[in-house]
């Protein structure tokens, strides 16, 4: 039976969490009712433990004296973290990082989705703080589930009322299901360039920083999947979960991808290979008198090309298209030549893609319309490239 946390903060939206821990349980999930301070205040947290037949969690400090620590424990236990209804208080705190309850500091621990329905006063929600929050918050991987607009505690009418019940179980349980969608498959992901030298000091290489690559084998994990991610050189931290092995030029990426690819079902080639390498790399540092002004360079192995050909019916292959104009016609191109299963391009250049946190993306699979994601941050459009991989994979399959 999965187990979940409802968070429960001090809204007068409360009296609908009731209805939140009921639609869970028809669901088949067991809950655990994690309330504030302030929220105990408003409702008793026996009626939320008479409810999920659970002791209802509100002080950090009366965890039991066990070898285990209670918001570490349930971090770990949970399918889902949802919290509704959320206070601008509790939604400023996570994104803030400020952790000084058991709520708070449960967000820290958890890496389970987290799914948050926010309830508060119209000028609370649409200030502008709030909002940059929530933005944060949704750059980070949370999702929402957005308020109504009606009549409100305070009098006003306005946006703020917290959605029914039934709509955040409905989106809670659609995480639920993400979390074990890729269960028993193995997901290959590259990411980051390559770097290919001339001497140990200079090298051809590119600007990508790897983050997309690293956000798509970070939610191959979410989603169950053994993963594997091939990472030319980056300077971010390996998500937790995958199996991480760090090469330096296109040759090394091609030797691990080989290796990988035998039991992989997915291939998500994200990484920018350098397309050159220098016919003649030196093993000591050369003076550029030495050098002279020509360097003869020779094509580096096409690794998805590669894979391309040697694809068995079973597998899915991903590859990624950087352009700075005629996008969709060159991401077609490479689509076909490749023998990928669905291409996303994006442009690059003037600041574009490349190193920043956000990537406006377009999918393209060989027939069909292309699918357009509009800005949004490399988590959330990774989560939109699995989705859309995901139904082609059913799709192939039937
Ligand atoms: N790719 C690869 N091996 C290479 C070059 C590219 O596997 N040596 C993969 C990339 O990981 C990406 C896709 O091929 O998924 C397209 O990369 P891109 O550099 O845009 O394409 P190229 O084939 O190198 O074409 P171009 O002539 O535009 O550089």
């Amino acid at each position: 039976m999965k187990k979940i946390a409802l968070g429960v903060s001090s809204s007068v939206g409360i009296y609908k969490a009731c209805e939140v821990v009921r639609g869970f349980q028809k669901s088949g999930v067991e809950v655990q009712v994690v309330m504030t301070p302030n929220a105990a205040r408003l409702i008793s947290p026996l009626l939320f433990s008479s409810l999920s037949g659970t002791k209802t969690i509100v002080d950090i400090f009366e965890e039991p004296l066990a070898r285990t620590v209670g918001h570490i424990a349930l971090a770990r236990e949970i399918a889902l973290l949802c919290v509704a209804p959320a206070t601008a208080n509790v939604i400023g705190k996570f994104a803030g990082g400020v952790a000084d309850d058991f709520l708070s500091t449960l967000f820290l621990a958890s890496r389970a989705p987290v799914l948050i329905a926010p309830a508060m006063n119209e000028a609370m929600y649409l200030h502008p703080q709030t909002q940059a929050n929530i933005a944060r918050l949704k750059a980070l991987g949370a999702e929402f589930v957005e308020p109504e607009k009606g009549y409100l505690a305070c009098g006003d009418e306005g946006w703020g009322r917290l959605a029914e019940p039934e709509a955040i179980v409905l989106e809670g349980m659609r995480l639920i299901g993400r979390t074990a969608s890729l269960k028993g498959k193995t997901v290959l992901v590259t990411a980051g360039p390559t770097r290919e030298h001339l001497d140990p000091v200079r090298f051809l290489s590119n600007p990508s920083s790897g983050k997309m690559g690293y956000e798509l084998a970070r939610e191959a994990v979410a989603r169950g999947a053994e993963t594997i991610l091939v990472s030319g050189p980056t300077s971010l931290v390996p998500p937790a979960g995958a199996r991480t092995e760090f090469v330096q030029t296109a040759a090394e990426m091609q030797a691990a991808c080989l290796k990988a690819f035998p039991k992989a079902d997915i291939v998500v080639m994200a990484a920018a290979v350098s397309d050159f390498r220098f016919k003649a790399p030196r093993a000591r540092k050369a003076g550029k008198i030495e050098i002279g002004s020509t360097l003869a360079v020779e094509k580096t192995p096409d690794i998805l090309a590669l894979l391309g050909k040697k694809k068995r019916p079973g597998q899915f292959l991903v590859g990624f298209a950087a352009e700075t104009h005629d996008i969709l016609a060159h991401a077609r191109k490479k689509l076909a030549a490749k023998n990928a299963d669905l291409m996303v391009a994006n442009a690059v250049g003037e600041g574009k893609a490349f190193a920043t946190d956000d990537n406006s993306v377009r999918i393209i699979a060989p027939s069909g319309p292309v699918q357009e994601t509009g800005l949004l941050s490399k988590r959330e459009a990774s989560r939109v490239i699995f989705d859309r991989v995901e139904a082609a994979v059913e799709k192939k399959r039937r």
